[in-house]
């Protein structure tokens, strides 16, 4: 059978924002801005999509289009020798990194369900506290990471183009006019100006003061929210049957993605300091005590705390899926399993691996710790070096594709990938080795 293809341009790019557009904005880059200082954090951040994030985007696309392969499969055709097993670390990685995330998604449904049924009420932070014990924790956390997986089986089980293609154009408009509504009524909340302050007045002193914190943060924050690293744009970019103009695509995702965190904060703040919480404590927690009590404290809290859990969960299926789709092409064109097979046993194994997360958040910690302090930022700099010193030609020819005219762009693209990204990712490596 022939490979899928991405029925349309639309498709393609809604499917790779949807993928960006996740957990990693909504859930982790609050908590993690809060405990970095809130703007200086954010400034830095913002410095690291445009230099580094920007060109890691296009490191993937040109070899996933050049090979229209697998990354284990691509990295095997455009490299030799030890190139050829780095794909494997992707594998790895986008299993550990969806077991957790399913999980967490999991939470997200079950608060949606709550601010259903029950709506919330629990004004005193410590009954809240209470709520998200019994939430994160259990076998009611596993049913809900059951189903989730489900959900993610099913559309990848679907294909590329009626699973993938058909969810993201319904689902990442969806997130949109959400968060726009959303942030729309932040605006309106009395603890809007205060929150506004916190999040967007720089300060350098801070920076300068926790750079050591700060940088390897921000790093890993800027390609977990791009979903570098272990091949997710690598697959995307396989699936692409004409040549278009990829920095445009990688410009527009970034874009997308850094607003929809930008955006976030509108929301995530002013309803904190509305109530008086000050954002910062920290943990993966702490959002969700946080915003709960909060959602009890506000003036239609009920539906704003519905509409945020459930565009939460929509925004973690349509990145859930792109990582399961990493699994099941490489099986697909490795291994030769049939696509529905291939989607089910990964999902189970997924699911399975997923199991320890749900009964203590130590797992949480440590799961996320390694993907996203290491085994990430450990692929894109494979890959940076790959791309930027060893096949620059490929890589250049790829990106000329589509494009009248690349100018000094070509140039500039390769250089970003030869040394920023190196720095960057070696620096940032070895900060949060000392850290940990
Ligand atoms: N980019 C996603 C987010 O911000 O939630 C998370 C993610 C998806 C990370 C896919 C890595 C990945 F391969
Ligand atoms: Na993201």
């Amino acid at each position: 059978m022939a490979r899928e293809t991405w029925a349309t341009r639309a498709g393609f790019i809604l499917a790779a924002v949807g993928s960006a557009v996740g957990l990693g904005n909504i859930w982790r880059f609050p908590f993690i801005t809060g405990q970095y200082g809130g703007s200086s954090f954010l400034i830095t951040y913002l410095a690291f999509v445009a230099l580094i994030g920007f060109p890691a985007i296009l490191v993937e696309f040109v070899i996933g289009r050049r090979t229209d392969l697998n990354p284990v499969g691509a990295l095997r055709e455009l490299g030799s020798g030890a190139w050829s097993y780095a794909g494997w670390l992707f594998v790895v990685t986008g299993f550990i990194i969806l077991s957790y995330y399913s999980v967490v998604a999991g939470w997200f449904l079950r608060y949606t369900l709550i601010g259903i049924t029950e709506g919330f009420t629990l004004t005193d932070p410590a009954e809240a506290e209470a709520l998200f014990g019994t939430v994160s924790t259990g076998l009611d956390t596993l049913l809900f990471h059951a189903v989730f997986m489900l959900c993610v089986i099913g559309i990848i089980a679907a294909g590329v183009r009626r699973g993938i293609e058909l969810s993201v154009k319904v689902m990442v408009p969806a997130i949109l006019v959400l968060l726009l509504g959303l942030a729309a009524y932040g605006f309106t909340l009395d603890g809007a100006s205060a929150a506004y302050a916190y999040y967007l007045s720089p300060d350098f002193g801070t920076i300068a003061a926790n750079w050591t914190e700060i940088l390897p943060a921000a790093a890993g924050q800027a390609f977990f929210t791009l979903s570098l690293g272990m091949g997710v744009m690598i697959t995307y970019a396989s699936y692409l049957g004409e040549d278009r103009n990829l920095a445009a695509d990688a410009g527009i995702i970034a874009t997308l993605d850094t607003l929809v965190a930008v955006l976030v904060g509108f929301v995530v703040f002013p309803v904190l300091f509305s109530v008086g919480i000050e954002p910062g404590t920290g943990g993966p927690g702490a959002i969700f005590v946080s915003l709960t009590s909060a959602f009890a404290g506000i003036p239609g809290g009920r539906i704003l705390g519905v509409v945020f859990f459930g565009m939460v969960g929509i925004a973690a299926l349509s990145s859930a899926i792109s990582i399961l789709e990493v699994l099941v092409s490489y099986l697909i064109d490795e291994v030769g399993v049939a696509r529905i097979p291939a989607s089910a046993a990964v999902g189970v194994a997924v699911f399975l691996l997923g199991v320890p997360v749900t009964v203590d958040l130590i797992f949480l910690d440590l799961y996320d710790l390694l993907a996203d302090g290491i085994l990430l930022v450990l692929g894109s700099l494979l890959l940076a070096l790959f791309v930027g010193w060893v096949i620059p030609h490929v890589g250049r020819e790829e990106l000329q594709k589509g494009i009248a005219d690349l100018g000094g762009l070509g140039d500039a693209w390769i250089w970003a990938v030869r040394i920023p990204i190196v720095i960057v990712v070696i620096v940032s490596l070895y900060l949060g080795i000392v850290d940990y």
